[in-house]
Order: C-alpha cells, then structure tokens, then sequence
C-alpha cells in the first residue's frame, strides 16, 4: 500500500495526533531520498520497534557546504515512494522548504566535541546544518525513535548527544551499514560515480578492512594508516580526507588500541566524495 505523502507540518500533526492519543509508538528515518537498501533497512528495523513508521525526505540545504554538491544530490521521489510501498509504512513526510525553514529563520543548532573533528573539520558547517534539521524532524514528528545508520558513524554520535542534551524526547537508534558485495558502502551518492569510478570505489573499503586486520595483530598503528592511505591512492582515489582510528562514541583520538574502536574515512574518487567507517578492536 501506498503511504501518504505528506507536505505541511499541520497536515503531519494532524495524522500524529491520533496515533499518540492511541499511545501508539512513533517511529521516525530521515532521509535526503534516492533510497537505497541501506536506508531500506532502517525503515526495516523501524517497522520492527514501532506502531507508527514516517520516513521523511528533505534535502537540506543547510548541510551542504558545497553549492554543487546539493544541485547535483539525487532527486527521486516517484521512485522512493515506490520502494516505501513493500514497507507499508505510515506517511512519507517530504516537507515544502518553507515548513523547515520559514522566512526569517535564524535559529542554529550546534554540536560541540564529538562534531568537530573528522566531518566538521572537512565540511564546515555540515552538522550544524543536520543538527538543526533533525531537532526540527524529530520535534515536527514528535518521533519516540529514530533511526539512524553506523555510514555516518559521526552523524549517528552528533544526533545522540544532541537529543539527550536537549531533552527532545527521541531515542536515536543506530543500524548496521548495508554494502555492495563488493564492500562498498551503499550511499546515495554512488549514483553519481562513472562506471571506472565505480570500479575503484571498493579499494577504500578494502583499504581499511587490511589496516584493521593489522591493527588488531598489533602492528605499527601511524605505519598501517599510512599505508592504507596509499593504498587508496593507488587504487585511483584522487585524495583522502582521512583516515583514522578513534574511540567509540567519543570519537576521541586513539594512538593504541586498547578499547573498542572506529576506523574511519573520507576520500574523493572522481569529484565524489565517498565516506566508509569499521569497528576496529
Ligand atoms: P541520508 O544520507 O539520506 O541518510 C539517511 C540515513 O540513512 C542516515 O541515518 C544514514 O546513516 C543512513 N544510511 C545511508 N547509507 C546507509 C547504509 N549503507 N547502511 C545503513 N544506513 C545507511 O544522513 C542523512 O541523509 C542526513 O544527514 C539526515 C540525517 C537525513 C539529515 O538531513
């Protein structure tokens, strides 16, 4: 069955109040659309921990740091509706700009520690830009969950501080990354790989699964990313961004491993920017 597509905050408080009055359990996953089986699974194990499931679609604008990147970021909404449909999910909530940001907005969420390395260092401005359209999604949903993916390992620490820092109410759930069976890591952005780009785009992946492998035998931590970094270069990556090893949840710099840890890494193959990140430990 098709789900309701819903554009206006009212029209989604509207349909939200009953099931609350009901107590029935709201889940929320939201997503920029150009769905995937990665996001597929969030609404997956959504409809598994909720009554209620609303996958929202917005493309926000305030994330992007780069003007190009947000023209050229998929827009596929028919198609998105028609994945949704096997999920029989509750609403789609694809909001009109103006009910996210409505003339005269001037309010910023912000982040501080686990936001400001790795991402926010090499995209400015990119998690204020999450952190205030989620504080928005989960506060227009009134979501009792949502449901986040480990792809943006950082994004997935950022959104839990913020929601138990603000008391929004929202238990943010995190799920495994889906991948290619080539191990790259299912990203809306794959679309706009060329067929040889999309070819070495596993080196990177493959890249960190060898570092981790060394890492956890001991070797050398600074030698084994300095490696996997060439590596990934070799494969035909035109730069990488980073690529390192941090504590998890903190995202805190590690120089041994001692506790759980995440690898993690950005890297620009043929003007897309690709990011991957693996337990390590
Ligand atoms: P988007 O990139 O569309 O991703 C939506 C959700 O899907 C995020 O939680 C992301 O981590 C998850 N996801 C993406 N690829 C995945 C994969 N391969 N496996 C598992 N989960 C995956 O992330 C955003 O949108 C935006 O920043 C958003 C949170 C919607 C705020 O605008």
């Amino acid at each position: 069955m098709t789900a309701p597509i819903i554009r206006t905050k009212a029209d989604l408080h509207a349909l939200t109040l009953g099931w609350r009055r009901a107590g029935e359990v709201i889940g929320v996953v939201p997503t920029m659309g150009a769905l995937h089986e990665g996001h597929l699974s969030l609404v997956a194990a959504a409809k598994v921990g909720c009554d209620r499931v609303i996958v929202t679609i917005f493309v926000n604008p305030k994330q992007f740091n780069d003007p190009k990147d947000l023209e050229d970021y998929p827009r596929t909404e028919n198609e998105d509706a028609r994945k949704l449909a096997r999920f029989s999910v509750d609403a789609i909530y694809v909001p009109d700009p103006d009910q996210i940001y409505p003339d005269g907005f001037s309010s910023t969420v912000s982040v501080a520690g686990v936001a400001d390395e790795l991402e926010g260092e090499h995209r400015p401005g990119h998690f204020d830009g999450v952190a205030t359209v989620v504080t928005k999604l989960f506060t227009q949903t009134m979501a009792d969950k949502a449901y986040f993916g480990e792809k943006d390992y950082q994004q997935l620490q950022v959104v839990t501080r913020l929601s138990a820092d603000l008391d929004l109410g929202t238990e943010v759930v995190g799920c495994p990354t889906i991948r290619e069976e080539d191990g790259l890591a299912m990203s809306s952005r794959n679309l706009l790989l060329s067929d040889r780009a999309r070819i070495k785009a596993p080196a990177l992946n493959a890249a960190m699964e060898r570092a981790k492998e060394r890492i956890e035998a001991g070797e050398d931590m600074t030698t084994v990313l300095g490696e996997a970094k060439a590596q990934v270069l070799a494969a035909g990556f035109n730069a990488v961004e980073y690529l390192e090893l941090r504590a998890v949840g903190t995202l805190a710099a590690v120089t041994t491993l001692e506790g759980p840890a995440r690898l993690l890494a950005a890297a620009q193959l043929a003007g897309v920017r690709l990011i991957d990140n693996i337990a390590v430990g």
